[in-house]
């Protein structure tokens, strides 16, 4: 591959004790990352303080917001061959390997992220001395593009730290803050920031042992545990992801059974392995769906924008945890409902959320008293951002706006949650209908990334990109979308759900299908996320959608409501509930067709996305993929329904639409959006 790239990124200073501090710091971009040009610049740069025969080298990084993020993706999604991701491999582990070998001490100093190739690099450094904050992390988190580390991450770290350790980090993906990286033998010091410089430079000096593994972690790496410690590693691992769909964890889990204790041959074996996973088809589209994150992000960046105070109301299920969220993230925050005794559960909620994030007992209490209970609604006055959540019902939602917005500041947001309220039925109460936007969040608020903003045809420019930029500061992804009924993902969810209610109504065991759509790759079955979500919502979104698109609602759900089967909140629905878990009996797959039924499932959601797209109810078919991975956890590896769509072929879809049409009726009727499609 040709370079163009000849910025420099590296700045060398060599102090009063001849240590050679190598400042990294990549030109153009915000972030360190690790690209052929970089690695070529880094290689030249360690020659030249080779040969200056310093006392030791200091590798840190001159950017504010970390060490080093990895490996540049961008470059990688540019090689088109097994051969060309050979190259980039092999450069990388030639200079990594030169920095393992210099004969003095060598230091990474860390600060931020210190994740994939950053990571590498740092382990080819004798000693990694770590800033002490949780927003120091580090590890090898490739697994979640579908690779895994092929810049000698495997081949270093198992030996350091043993094959338990290690492995658990690479396949896993998971990162870890200094101290912990300290208890794993990954660190070997963790110091506040005014003392990260003299710590290096003292690690320089006194050249202490480098870390290394126990007996009892070398034992891990033997040839003689590796294969029993194998079957357990891959159990693990398919817990959480099929090896057909998932390919990454396996073929590490080999790299490392085969060659663990031979490092020259590890290293080998990573890279070879690793170039083959990432021309395949979930690396492709794991990265892909990486680079959506980076869109939905860079969405909302007006840094002028700065609300302080949040004010929610509504203090239900979803208000009571945007509260939650909102404070979490350092908003002030009033939370207002007309029965105060739904105010102080929705505090509790938050207080366990508050623990399991924040830890420290200082950092919980500051964040309980930035949330503010408000019965009365007194902080309507003072917030810059009134985000509704009371009950689905447009009429109640209409009366609430003409009593707040008299007194909401001037310039302050209106957002509703609702989740399927065209705006333009709402604005009729409204004297500035120009600041009312949707924010819909999913549940459970804490967990889902996905956040609709929601821009009915009066919202302003202005307004929507300010709740964009809100979206991002509370640390989720903002989706823009038209004001049409059911927004983007509630509407292609709708027609999968009700698919799986008439498969269940003809007979089908609920698990069978729940077991279709899983093994397609979605997170959870419809018929388990139905129950989840509560069978009352379900048929209450169903109805309005069914209200627009003339839709027919199974009245086997219907009947199952009325019935005061609600699902999960009532302890049955298609399953029985015990302690949060639904009961799902083991059936064989019987006369069943499991293709059949996996079919029917997702081509409902197939039609319906090219219907949202042919509406242009989202900007682009990228943003609907985005929507429905990040919104309900549809298949990543697959890309997303549309690129899924095009992986399969538009014309093998459309015929198995119309043969289902012929079978079952007009709900397979292919959208005309069909034929718009390249
Ligand atoms: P919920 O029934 O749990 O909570 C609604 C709360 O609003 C109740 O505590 C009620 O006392 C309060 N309330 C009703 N009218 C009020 C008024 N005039 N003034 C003050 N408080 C009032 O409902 P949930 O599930 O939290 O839903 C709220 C909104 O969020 C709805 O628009 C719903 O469609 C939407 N939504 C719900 C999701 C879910 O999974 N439950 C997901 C996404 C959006």
């Amino acid at each position: 591959m040709v370079d163009t790239d000849t910025a420099e990124h590296f700045r060398i200073e060599t102090d009063a004790d001849n240590i050679a501090w190598l400042h990294f710091d990549k030109a153009d971009t915000g972030t360190n990352v690790l690209s052929q040009a970089v690695l070529e610049q880094l290689d030249l740069h360690l020659q030249q303080i080779a040969a200056q025969c310093p006392r030791g080298l200091v590798i840190l990084s001159a950017k504010s917001n970390g060490f080093i993020a990895g490996a540049d993706i961008s470059s990688f999604t540019k090689l088109k061959t097994s051969a060309e991701v050979m190259g980039l491999l092999e450069t990388g582990q030639a200079v990594f390997n030169r920095l393992e070998s210099m004969p003095f001490p060598t230091v990474a100093m860390i600060h931020g992220f210190c994740l994939g190739g950053g990571m590498e690099l740092a382990l080819a450094c004798r000693y990694r001395v770590t800033r002490d904050d949780p927003g120091t992390r580090l590890g090898l988190p490739e697994v979640r593009l579908g690779i895994h580390p092929g810049w000698g991450g495997s081949a270093r770290m198992v030996p350091l730290i043993g094959s338990i350790k290690a492995m658990d980090l690479i396949l896993s993906g998971r990162s870890v803050d200094g101290r912990t990286g300290k208890r794993m033998g990954v660190v070997d010091r963790v110091v506040p920031e005014r003392h990260l410089r003299s710590t290096a430079r003292r690690m320089v000096l006194d050249a202490p042992p480098p870390h290394a593994a126990s007996f009892s972690e070398r034992l891990t790496n033997s040839a003689l545990v590796r294969p029993l410690l194998a079957g357990v590693f891959r159990k693990q691992v398919a817990k959480r992801a099929s090896q057909l769909h998932y390919p990454a964890p396996y073929a590490m889990i080999d790299v490392w059974r085969k060659h663990a204790n031979d490092k020259a041959a590890m290293l080998k074996a990573e890279a070879a392995s690793l170039a083959t996973l990432v021309t395949g088809a979930t690396a492709k589209n794991l990265i892909r769906v990486f680079f959506l994150q980076e869109q939905l992000k860079s969405l909302g960046k007006d840094k002028t924008y700065q609300p302080k105070h949040v004010h929610v109301i509504g203090a239900g299920t979803m208000g009571g945890d945007i509260a939650a969220w909102c404070a979490l993230r350092g908003f002030n925050v009033s939370l207002q409902d007309q029965a105060p005794e739904r105010i102080a559960p929705a505090l509790q909620r938050a207080y366990k959320l508050y623990k399991r994030k924040l830890k420290v007992p200082a950092k919980i209490t500051a964040a309980m008293d930035r949330l503010m209970p408000d019965h009365h609604g007194h902080g309507v006055g003072k917030a810059d951002i009134v985000i509704e959540a009371i009950f689905e019902d447009a009429e109640v939602k209409r009366s609430l706006y003409k009593e707040i917005e008299p007194r909401m500041k001037a310039g302050a947001i209106l957002a509703t949650n609702t989740s399927s309220i065209p705006l333009e039925e709402l604005t009729p109460a409204l004297a500035h209908p120009e600041r009312l936007v949707g924010l819909h969040f999913f549940n459970p608020v804490a967990k889902m990334l996905l956040v609709e903003i929601v821009n009915g045809q009066s919202t302003s420019a202005e307004v929507s990109a300010q709740a964009m930029t809100f979206t991002r500061q509370i640390d989720r992804l903002p989706l823009p979308v038209t004001s049409t009924p059911g927004f983007l993902v509630n509407r292609i969810l709708m027609p999968y759900l009700m698919e799986a209610v008439v498969l269940e109504a003809e007979g089908i065991p609920a698990t069978l299908i729940d077991k279709a759509a899983t093994d397609f790759g979605m997170p959870m079955g419809p018929v388990e996320l139905a129950d989840t979500v509560g069978l009352d919502i379900c048929l209450h979104v169903a109805e309005v959608l069914a209200g627009h698109f003339n839709a027919e609602i199974p009245d086997h759900l219907k009947k199952m409501v009325a019935d005061g089967k609600l699902g999960k909140k009532s302890g049955n629905g298609f399953y029985s509930w015990k302690k949060g878990r639904a009961i799902k009996p083991k059936v064989g797959s019987g006369d069943w067709n499991i293709e059949d039924i996996t079919n029917r499932l997702v081509l409902r959601l197939l039609n319906e996305s090219v219907s949202c797209v042919r509406e242009n109810v989202i900007a682009s078919p990228d943003l609907l993929d985005a929507g429905m991975i990040f919104g309900t956890g549809f298949a990543p590896f697959r890309g997303g329904p549309m690129n899924h769509l095009d992986a399969v072929g538009k014309d093998a879809l459309l015929k198995q639409l119309a043969n289902l049409e012929k079978l079952r009726g007009e709900r397979f009727a292919a959208d005309p959006g069909w034929q718009q499609l390249a």
